[in-house]
């Protein structure tokens, strides 16, 4: 049978984005509702008249505090993060809501990391599997993080939840129910599964999907290997989460098709033996492991 996702498709993801003109940060403010037009038309004069910068003309008036400045002026760069009063996604996505905090810091370390293996090892595609033994490690919450990093830095990024048992990318982006992997896999949705997420520039999604009764079943179909083959042509950067490696086969399947591989362990949590055993199974399956991570959360 032939497991190929039709070509129109491919060609879709592969399509040039649009030149735009950054919206200026009148706009965004307005939009945000952080303004409204004639607070706006307001600042715009003092703007002119002061010789100030439009953020610091709307501090000065008092109709804005600097942090709303902060994010409309990340908005207009594209490194888009939410403010504590969004509601679009789960607190769990530090790296949109605290960028600033350390552990968004740690998530740009480890993508520094990739990207540096990333670039001795140019033939492999830029795929990850994030990768842990056991249940409540952090994998998801990783995946997550990572996928908002590599988005911030204006890589197309594609996450993928591949754990058909627990999937949680759903929840952290506050997703409603739709088709995800499983449909596709299953050969009842094409790529259109794949969403662009609004909030996230750069960053589209492919949820799990139905729980289906045979997660292994479903991994092991060609088509997961194609979906990776293209996913790597048509996005800079696809991060793959997967379920406890320590109790099902389903992680080294989607291992095998990823070009590498990042290991999360829990402080006070993880079992070592159980860690080591993740470590020298992929070693057997030829995939690297390109960076590890202790949770100590
Ligand atoms: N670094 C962290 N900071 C805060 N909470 C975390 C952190 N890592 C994991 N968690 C929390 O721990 C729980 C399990 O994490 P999750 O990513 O779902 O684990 P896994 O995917 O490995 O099963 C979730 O409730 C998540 O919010
Ligand atoms: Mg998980």
């Amino acid at each position: 049978m032939d497991m190929k996702l039709p070509d129109a498709e491919l060609r879709d993801w592969l399509k040039p984005v649009p030149q735009r003109c950054p919206p200026s940060i009148g706009d965004i403010l307005i939009d945000a509702g952080l303004l409204d037009a004639a607070a706006a038309a307001r600042v715009a004069e003092a703007q002119h008249g002061r010789g100030m910068r439009f953020g610091e003309a709307a501090v000065q008036l008092r109709l804005l505090k600097a942090e709303d400045v902060q994010y409309a002026l990340a908005r207009q760069y594209e490194y888009p993060y939410l403010r504590p009063q969004d509601s679009t996604a789960s607190r769990d996505l530090v790296a949109a809501f605290e960028p600033f905090g350390a552990c968004a810091e740690a998530m740009r370390t480890l993508r520094t990391s990739l990207m540096l293996q990333r670039a001795s090892s140019r033939s492999r595609p830029f795929s990850i599997a994030v990768l842990g033994a056991m249940a409540g490690e952090g994998r998801s919450f990783v995946a997550a993080n990572l996928a908002v990093v590599f988005s911030q830095m204006g890589q197309r990024t594609l996450l993928i939840d591949a754990d058909l048992r627990a999937p949680r990318q759903h929840t952290l982006f506050k997703l409603p129910p739709q088709l995800g992997l499983s449909n596709l896999l299953l050969g009842r949705s094409g790529t259109e599964c794949i969403a662009p997420l609004h909030d996230f520039h750069g960053l589209s999604i492919l949820v799990a999907g139905a729980l289906p009764p045979n997660p292994q079943e479903l991994l092991g179909r060609a088509r997961l290997g194609t979906l990776l083959e293209q996913a790597a042509v048509a996005f800079d950067v696809v991060i793959v989460d997967t379920p406890a490696a320590g109790r099902f086969a389903d992680a080294q399947i989607v291992a095998t098709h990823c070009g590498m591989g990042v290991l999360v362990a829990r402080r006070h949590s993880s079992d070592v033996g159980q860690l080591r055993r993740v470590h020298r199974t992929m070693v057997e399956l030829g995939v690297p492991l390109a960076g590890t991570v202790l949770n100590d959360a």
